[in-house]
């Protein structure tokens, strides 16, 4: 087989058999295949498209490139929870202790923030001490004993989609379906989970601006976990304007434990009892989703929720004390408001453009080497809907430098008003099963 012949045959639109796939993916992992044709072949996909069994060999071509972990040493349906990338997402947060609380194992595999969109890794390892680079079998007794453990990118799991990834970044192949349903349930399934909950986010802030093209990422990924025998389905949320109030590490853990108490913003308390309840019925603790809400709203209303929080945090060698005393996080040097010039309402918040303000600002990673500042990050005090009155503040810039005026200039450049009420935005937009 000779790769520029299967570049050829993609190129005009063909349907490439499984040994040919396999070909791809192991030339490529094993440097056979040189950048170049994986990045012509890569273009190809990007505007050919491939057919649901060309999705799913290419996804289990990169599964099979590496480790697959194991995870039949724990008890019950383990399940995972995973979003294309938001920001502000502060879900997992939430919803790992969450749904531990109610008795679902959840083996979370977590990556870490690039670009605008933030990582949950990097957000846990804002609590002092939090280690999250745990061996396998320290893993797999923690979620036996306490219910919950997550682990950051581990050893040699999915090089191929390493190595792919990082040439699409380069190469404005990203956002292509078969691409990204295929990146994404690979470290799904090799990861080991029974059931996968996927939170396909739509908007501004996200890959997917549209709710159909969502949709279509969400039907071909769910197509591809029922594949190969893991209970999959989807949710389409919203991304338009950035969840919850938080946007930073720190900020964000401090945002997840007012949640975890009953307290934190609507939408991001809303869309945890969303993915949270379709997991505990996965994992087959409920038999409805309305039983399963019960269950996860009784948990934070009892306390047992942010209890699991804390033996999650001290079984991961963190200080657990900062759950009842925030203030002991980590805190940025200042404290900058951000004013509305003028009487309206927000009628909207570019995510994009927020989350990269927050990463200028040091809360992200602009390259894969860049340092991340655990204590800086963004409040917003205002969200689509609300009415705003010259001069209150609508967002609060935590900064670690003095000047933040590029940071300012952004914030404005993301938010828009108008004059009359515009409607809250839809949250749920849609489940894909
Ligand atoms: N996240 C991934 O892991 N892969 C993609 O292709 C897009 C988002
Ligand atoms: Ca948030």
């Amino acid at each position: 087989m000779r790769m520029v012949d299967l570049i050829e045959k993609k190129r005009d639109g063909g349907e490439l058999t499984k040994e040919e796939i396999n070909f791809i993916i192991e030339g490529y992992t094993s440097e056979s295949i040189p950048d170049y044709q994986m990045s012509s072949f890569l273009m190809s996909v990007f505007f050919k498209g491939m057919t649901a069994e060309e999705t799913a060999n290419m996804t289990l071509a990169m599964v099979n490139s590496g480790d697959q972990i194991d995870l039949s040493a724990i008890e019950g349906i383990k399940v995972d929870k995973h979003s294309t990338g938001g920001v502000g997402d502060t879900t997992t947060i939430v919803l790992a202790p969450l749904v531990a609380a109610v008795g679902v194992p959840v083996a979370k595999l977590s990556g870490r923030g690039l670009g605008h969109t933030g990582g949950t890794v990097d957000k846990f390892e804002s609590i002092p001490g939090f280690r999250s680079e745990i061996e396998a079998d320290q893993f797999i007794n923690q979620v036996n004993e306490v219910k919950v453990a997550v682990t950051g990118p581990t050893g040699n799991l999915t090089p191929a989609d390493k190595k792919i990834y990082g040439l699409r970044d380069v190469t404005a192949t990203v956002n292509s379906i078969p691409l990204m349903a295929s990146s994404i349930m690979s470290k799904k399934i090799a990861s080991g989970s029974d059931a996968i909950v996927l939170d396909v986010k739509v908007g501004a802030g996200a890959f997917m601006k549209d709710v159909e093209s969502a949709k279509e990422l969400a039907h071909a990924m769910v197509e591809i976990g029922k594949n190969v025998g893991r209970d999959t389905m989807a949710v389409i949320s919203d991304m338009d304007q950035p969840l919850g109030f938080a946007i930073g590490n720190v900020l964000e853990v401090k945002e997840a434990i007012d949640t975890l108490r009953g307290e934190g913003p609507k939408d991001l308390k809303e869309l945890c009892l969303t993915l949270g309840s379709k997991m505990v019925v996965l994992a087959k603790h409920a038999e409805t989703v309305e039983e399963a809400r019960e269950m996860l709203e009784e948990v934070i209303a009892n306390g047992k929720a942010l209890e699991k929080f804390k033996e999650f945090v001290i079984a991961q060698g963190g200080d657990a004390s900062v759950i009842d005393d925030p203030f002991k996080l980590a805190r940025a040097q200042y404290e900058i408001p951000v004013l509305a010039k003028e009487d309206g309402y927000v009628a909207e918040i570019e995510a994009d453009s927020i989350g990269t303000a927050a990463m200028i600002l040091g809360a992200g990673r602009a390259t894969k080497d860049s340092v991340v500042d655990l204590a800086v990050g963004l409040m917003l005090h205002k969200k689509i809907g609300d009415e705003v009155k010259k001069g209150d503040t609508i967002v609060t810039i935590y900064s670690n430098r003095e000047n933040v005026d590029d940071v300012i200039e952004r914030i404005y450049e993301s938010y828009r008003f108008s004059l009359t009420k515009v409607a809250d935005p839809v949250l749920v937009h849609a489940e894909v099963h």
